[in-house]
C-alpha cells in the first residue's frame, strides 16, 4: 500500500458542500446575487463584528481595508517582519511605505515593544503611521488591545490581519472576544484560501464595527461605483449609478459564497478538531524524548487558538547559534519528507525578501524574527486528520531526534 501524503494543510469538502455549489450552479445567480450578503452575515454571526464585506482574496481585502483606514501616496503603517508578504505589500498597494517590526520568538506575535519603538521612530519623523497592521500568526490572537492604545497615542487605524485566527478567542479583561469582533481593531481581515479554517477556493473578507467604513469598502470592490440612490446626484434614470473614487474588481462570486457557507456551518466542529490534534502534538511534544528536542509555538495566556498552523520550534543546544538551529531545522525538514510527510515554513521573515530590503527594510533590530525564524516547523494540521496521522508524524519526529541529528 502506498502511505499517503500527509502535507501540512489542505481543505475539507464534503458532498454537501458539492451540493451547495451545484444547486448554486443551477440557480440565476453565479455572481452579485444574494448569496454574497448571506455569506457576509454569516460571516458576522461567526465572528461577531457588524459588517462584513467579502472580496476576491485576503490580499484584496487588506488592501481595501488599508484604503478605507486612510493609507495614501506617502503614508506609513507598520505590520511584524513574521506574516505573508501580503500584510506589507497592501500598504505598498495604496501607496504608502510599510515599516517593519520585531516579533516574540516565543509565539511569533507582534513584539509590542518593537512596535512601539518603530511607532514612536516615525511619528517623531513626522511620518506617524496611518495604520498598524499585527497578525494572529498560526490561529493565535495579536495583543490587540495593547496595539491599540499604541495606535490612538498616534491616530492610526487597526487592522487585525485575522487571516489564521478565524475562530479563535481571547481573554480581554475577563470578557471573552473573538478574532476579528473589532473590540480592539477598526477593521480585520479574513482569508479563504484553501489550508485556511473555511474555503471559498480563493477569497477574502473585511470585518468591521463601522457602518461608513462597511459601505465605502464596498464601493471600493466593486470599482467605486455606487448604486445607492441617496448616494446618487441627479440621475438619467433608474439605471444610474456613479463612479465616485477609482475602485477594484475585487468581487467575489456567489458560487464561492455558496461554498463558504457551507463550510462556515462547519466553523465549530473543524475548529474543536483543529484544538484536539494539536493536544495530540502538544501532549507528545512535552515528553521525552521529543520535549529535548523541540517546542510548540507559545500561546499566550488566555488566547484560545483556532490553530491554523501547528508550529513547532526546534530547541538550541547549548552554545548554538542561529545558522546550526536552521540547518538542524532543514534537516528535520527533509527527513519528513523522506516519510512523506510535507512539512512548511511560515514565514521566511519579510524583511529578508529582496524587495523589501531594496525599500530599505532589511535594517532594524529583528532578533526575535531571525531567532523564530531559524528553528520553526508547521506540521500537519487540517481537521480531515485522524489521530494515526498525528502519531505518524511524532513516530518520524521521534526517529528523527532518536538518529542525534
Ligand atoms: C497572514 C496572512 N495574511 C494575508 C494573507 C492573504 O490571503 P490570500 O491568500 O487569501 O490573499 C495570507 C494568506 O496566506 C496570510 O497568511
Amino acid at each position: 500500500m502506498v502511505t499517503p501524503l500527509l502535507p501540512y494543510g489542505r481543505q475539507d469538502i464534503d458532498d454537501d458542500d458539492v451540493a451547495a455549489v451545484v444547486a448554486q450552479l443551477r440557480g440565476d445567480w453565479l455572481t452579485q446575487g444574494p448569496t454574497v450578503p448571506a455569506f457576509e452575515a454569516a460571516l458576522c454571526e461567526a465572528t461577531g463584528a457588524s459588517y462584513a464585506v467579502a472580496v476576491s482574496s485576503g490580499t484584496a481585502a487588506l488592501h481595501l481595508a488599508c484604503l478605507a483606514s486612510g493609507v495614501r501616496a506617502g503614508d506609513t503603517g507598520v505590520t511584524s517582519t513574521i506574516t505573508f508578504v501580503a500584510s506589507a505589500n497592501a500598504i505598498r498597494y495604496a501607496g504608502g511605505a510599510p515599516s517593519l517590526c520585531d516579533v516574540d520568538p516565543e509565539t511569533g506575535l507582534v513584539d509590542v515593544a518593537s512596535l512601539e519603538a518603530v511607532v514612536t521612530r516615525l511619528a517623531g519623523e513626522g511620518r506617524a503611521p496611518k495604520v498598524l497592521i499585527p497578525v494572529d500568526l498560526s490561529g493565535s490572537v495579536a495583543p490587540l488591545a495593547r496595539v491599540q492604545e499604541l495606535a490612538d497615542r498616534v491616530g492610526a487605524k487597526v487592522i487585525e490581519d485575522a487571516a489564521h485566527s478565524l475562530g479563535a478567542s481571547y481573554d480581554d479583561a475577563g470578557t471573552t472576544r473573538r478574532a476579528g469582533d473589532g473590540a480592539h481593531a477598526d477593521m480585520a481581515i479574513l482569508s479563504f484560501h484553501p489550508v485556511k479554517h473555511v474555503t471559498t477556493c480563493e477569497g477574502g473578507a473585511i470585518l468591521t464595527n463601522d457602518l461608513a467604513a462597511a459601505e465605502e469598502l464596498r464601493d471600493l470592490r466593486s470599482h467605486g461605483i455606487t448604486k445607492d440612490p441617496s448616494r446618487l446626484g441627479p440621475v438619467d434614470g433608474p439605471w444610474s449609478y456613479e463612479q465616485q473614487r477609482l475602485g477594484f474588481h475585487y468581487r467575489i462570486t456567489d458560487v464561492q459564497c455558496a461554498l463558504g457557507l457551507s463550510q462556515l456551518k462547519k466553523l465549530p466542529r473543524f475548529v474543536a478538531r483543529r484544538r484536539a490534534l494539536a493536544a495530540r502534538y502538544d501532549a507528545a511534544l512535552s515528553s521525552s524524548p521529543l520535549s529535548a528536542a523541540l517546542s510548540p509555538l507559545g500561546v499566550p495566556a488566555g488566547v484560545a487558538s483556532s490553530y491554523h498552523l501547528y508550529v513547532v520550534r526546534v530547541r538550541p543546544r547549548d552554545g548554538e547559534g542561529l545558522a546550526e538551529i536552521a540547518a538542524r531545522r532543514l534537516a528535520l525538514y527533509s527527513a519528513l519528507r523522506e516519510r512523506g510527510i510535507l512539512p512548511q515554513v511560515h514565514y521566511i521573515p519579510v524583511h529578508r525578501q529582496p524587495d523589501f530590503a531594496n525599500h530599505g527594510l532589511s535594517g532594524g533590530d529583528f532578533r526575535g524574527a531571525d531567532a523564530y525564524y531559524a528553528g520553526c516547523l508547521s506540521l500537519p494540521m487540517f481537521p480531515a486528520m485522524r489521530d494515526g496521522d498525528v502519531d505518524r508524524v511524532i513516530e518520524a519526529l521521534t526517529a528523527f531526534v532518536a538518529s542525534g541529528r
